[in-house]
């Protein structure tokens, strides 16, 4: 497994719990000397429970030598590609140093290169053909990864579809030994797409896109309820049960963040434009900007209830993370808005169950409480921005008797508007009218 990142790690402790021999390769030597002593270095339920049992077995070991995976039959490629620092383009240098450190280490003839990565339609051919000139006797195959953080190991032991890609020209021996590898799970029934390259590439970023999209839909209803009265809740559930739309990803609030979501519809649209095809994608530009937008609404809105002026007003931030379950704050909407507002001259107070580490590094500006309370204490405004159950749980009358000004904006619309009002709030949230 080359790369032990969030991706990584959880397929290397998944791959060895269903019987492989596994190793876990990284160049980051505190995340292997982590993960080697049994340490999970980010927040995922269960995985760590996992990677002791494994580790105990003896089938899994993790190493930042690539001379340690030189004699192993498949080579799951899983490192980052993050967004550059200078265009919306995927950054490949990850994936292509985990490739020159294969190649100088030696492949075994026979062993299949196997890319898990999130890349822009074009990187599979592009590395086939490096391997057909540097180490023919290597294969390669394309199998991208669905897996949601908070459901990692879930989603890898038992994952809703399997991509397999495979070269058009002698793809057979590619698709068999990722038969072999995904054995159980495809006994299980899970359905398998085994397509091309292109194909197998495009599944991913297509999956991760209408995702992104379905969410901006109906951020943009909010838009449109916001200005008419109308509750976007009522409106996403009445839509819910029409079985062709369904009603998952129709949870409007501050927007989509993460590793994913947004740097998938950028790098697509990088690559799209690459490809004279700018046109077809465009519409993720509109998807990235309503996104957008909601966290401006967020941080307006506080103004708004806060006078018009945020200088020396305490705002209370409910939430770090992306999403719940979760301590990653890559593009999270929840620091960006507490940054906007402590930008803007509030004294902002972060709390949230497991991200506080990951922010405080990030923001040092920013102030952090471990207790929900204590980050209320004397606030003008409550924000709620990431829906940890925690939060969901707060009674309203305890955290009214601690703040300033009892004014809250819903920016997940997961608290209960009547109880709040019941309990003495002001309650705002976004996409439905005010109570
Ligand atoms: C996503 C994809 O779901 C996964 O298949 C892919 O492999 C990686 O990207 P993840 O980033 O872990 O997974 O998060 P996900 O649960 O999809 O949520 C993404 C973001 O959308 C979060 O910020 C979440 O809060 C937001 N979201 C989700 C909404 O705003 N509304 C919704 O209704 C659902």
């Amino acid at each position: 497994m080359v790369g032990t990142g969030y991706l990584g790690a959880t397929h290397a402790v998944c791959m060895s719990e269903l019987g492989f021999t596994v190793v876990g390769l990284d160049v980051d030597e505190t995340k292997v000397a982590s993960l080697a002593s049994g340490a999970v270095p980010f927040f995922e339920p269960g995985l760590e429970e996992l990677l002791r049992k494994n580790l105990e077995s003896g089938r899994l070991t993790f190493s930042s030598s690539f001379e340690d995976v030189a004699d192993a039959d498949a080579h799951f490629l899983c490192v980052g590609t993050p967004q550059r620092a200078d265009s919306a383009a995927a950054d490949m240098r990850y994936l292509d140093s985990a490739m020159d450190g294969l190649l100088a280490a030696g492949l075994k003839p026979g062993a299949l290169v196997i890319g898990k990565s999130t890349v822009p339609a074009g990187t599979a051919a592009r590395l086939a053909a490096r391997l057909a000139t540097e180490a023919p006797h290597v294969g390669l195959g394309w199998n991208p990864e669905f897996l949601r953080e908070g459901f990692a190991v879930e989603d890898t032991l038992r994952p809703d579809r399997l991509v397999f890609g495979v070269p058009t020209e002698d793809g057979d021996r590619a698709e068999a030994i990722l038969r072999e590898i995904y054995a159980r799970p495809l006994d299980a029934g899970t359905p398998l797409i085994v397509a091309d390259f292109a194909t197998a590439e495009l599944v991913k970023v297509a999956a991760n896109s209408f995702l992104a999209t379905k969410i901006s839909f109906i951020n943009a209803m909010a838009e449109v309820c916001e200005a008419t009265d109308a509750d976007v809740t009522v409106l996403a559930k009445a839509l819910s049960y029409d079985t062709r739309i369904g009603g998952r990803f129709l949870g409007a609030g501050v927007g989509f963040g993460g590793g994913c979501l947004p740097k998938d519809i950028r790098a697509f649209q990088a690559r799209a434009q690459e490809l004279n095809i700018g046109r077809s994608v465009a519409f993720l530009g509109e998807v990235d900007a309503i996104n957008l937008r909601r966290r401006a609404r967020v941080a307006e809105l506080a103004t708004e209830v806060a006078g018009g002026d945020m200088k020396g007003k305490r705002v209370a931030v409910f939430g770090a993370a992306f999403k719940p379950n979760s301590d990653d704050i890559r593009d999270s909407p929840a620091l960006d808005v507490a940054k906007a507002l402590h930008d803007a001259g509030a004294v902002v107070t972060i709390c949230d169950p497991a991200a506080m580490p990951n922010a405080r590094r990030r923001h040092p500006e920013l102030r952090y409480e471990l207790n929900a309370l204590d980050a209320a204490l004397d606030a003008d405004v409550v924000l709620h921005l990431t829906e940890w159950a925690e939060f969901r749980e707060i009674d309203p009358a305890v955290l009214a008797s601690v703040v300033r000004k009892p004014v809250v904006i819903d920016g997940r619309n997961t608290l209960d508007p009547v109880r709040w009002r019941q309990a003495g709030w002001t309650f705002h949230a976004l996409g439905r009218p005010t109570l």
